[in-house]
């Protein structure tokens, strides 16, 4: 794995123009966005820097295998060909997961036991022996991706999701994915210079995301194991040269980055994450509602929020996205607010005309992320 090959980074819906960007500006090759994924080329050592780095995909998936099948039995026999002992061995454990569409197959969880069964009768007819399935930890999980009678596979060298960047101690209602924050932030082109306010922060994801690309830190540098740590090829010391050569970017940021939340609860545990991260002195939160808070000086100011978007709320959901725009617009002049909400009715009373709208998924919940630029004399609708 010298030379280079071709890696697919995973993402979000919406995110993958901001995941090719990143990844250029590592310095990966021949940069491709696909749905939900962006393709490009490097070597191991890149492979090591973009599962450390990336602060927008969700998987690094390598494609080792393709072939055109036209039935189960086909699928089956052609990956019961696959030199699996290339990668895992007796002792390893394994994981198939499945996505399929077209015409030719329709159950992925199928599609994943073909293809355990074509791997272990490899392996009970080579040695009589075989690797066991760990549905949680496995050593080596691996992809299969079909569309129509297309099949590829592909080995994750990530292993757990990258969102899992280790900060999260606690959470509560319903925080963002990792990776989706630092997508927003990066889709509402944030400069990292400008003062950051989450006035609704919850568990205070967005604030440290914003925190670790003001300071340029590696955004999995606490992540507790990689996927590719279990290869054969495993080289220790490729790695602590990289993750050194990324330390070395960091930086002491002035940036002001600031949050607000209306609950004491939800806010002992947006600290406990916060101080995990290791921003317990630069990220600063307060207990108090954002309805009662306005902008403290004519310096300009980002505001990223992502309010409840649950109906069971005292008051209403449409008040509250009413007292949103109504703050936003009498206390928050000179600010550039961008909003990310899954409830599409309630937005509609924040009551100001969006410059722009982006469609994102929060999970399966069809999202928009919507800029609002306060100026002086910013009019409700
Ligand atoms: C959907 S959650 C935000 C989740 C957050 N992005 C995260 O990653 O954890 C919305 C948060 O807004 C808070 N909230 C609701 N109304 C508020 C208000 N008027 N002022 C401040 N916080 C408020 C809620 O307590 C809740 O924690």
């Amino acid at each position: 794995m010298n030379d280079n090959f071709k890696m697919i980074a995973k993402t979000f819906f919406g995110i993958e123009k901001v995941l090719k960007e990143e990844l250029i500006s590592l310095g990966a090759q021949n940069v491709e966005c696909g749905k939900r994924m962006v393709s490009f080329f490097g070597d191991k050592g890149f492979m090591y820097k973009a599962n450390l780095c990336l602060r927008t995909a969700l998987k690094i998936l390598i494609p080792i295998h393709s072939f055109y099948a036209n039935s189960y039995d086909d699928f089956y026999h052609e990956l019961n060909k696959y030199e699996w002992n290339k990668y895992i061995g007796l002792s390893n454990t394994f994981l198939f997961d499945s996505v399929v569409s077209g015409n030719f197959f329709h159950h992925s969880l199928y599609v994943s036991q073909k293809a355990k069964d074509a791997l272990v009768d490899q392996f009970m007819s080579k040695y009589n022996k075989r690797p066991n399935v760990d549905l949680k930890y496995p050593d080596f999980r691996f992809h299969i991706h079909i569309r129509n009678n297309k099949c590829n596979l592909l080995i994750d060298s990530s292993g757990e999701s990258l969102h899992k960047r280790g900060y999260r101690v606690s959470s509560d209602l319903a925080p963002i994915n990792e990776v989706l924050a630092a997508g927003i932030i990066k889709l509402s082109g944030w400069d990292s210079l400008t003062n950051f306010l989450d006035p609704m922060c919850g568990s205070g994801t967005f604030l440290i995301e914003a925190a670790m690309i003001a300071c340029k830190i590696p955004v999995n540098l606490n992540r507790d194991e990689f996927a590719f740590e279990k290869w054969d090829d495993w080289d220790e010391n490729l790695f602590s040269l990289i993750k050194e050569s990324q330390l070395k970017k960091v930086i002491k940021s002035n940036t002001h980055i600031y949050g607000y939340e209306i609950s004491k609860s939800v806010l002992l545990k947006a600290k406990k994450n916060i101080s995990e991260a290791g921003f317990k002195d630069y990220i600063k939160i307060k207990h108090i509602d954002f309805f009662d808070t306005k902008k403290s000086n004519d310096k300009n100011l980002y505001l990223i929020l992502n309010p409840p978007y649950g109906e069971r709320l005292k008051g209403g959901i449409n008040d509250l996205y009413s007292s949103i725009g109504n703050t936003l617009k009498k206390q928050y002049s000179n600010s550039d607010a961008w909003i990310i909400s899954s409830n599409l009715q309630a937005i509609k009373n924040i009551g100001l005309k969006p410059k722009s709208k982006i469609k994102l998924f929060n999970g399966k919940l069809e999202s928009r992320l919507l800029n609002f630029p306060i100026y002086e004399g910013t009019k409700k609708k």
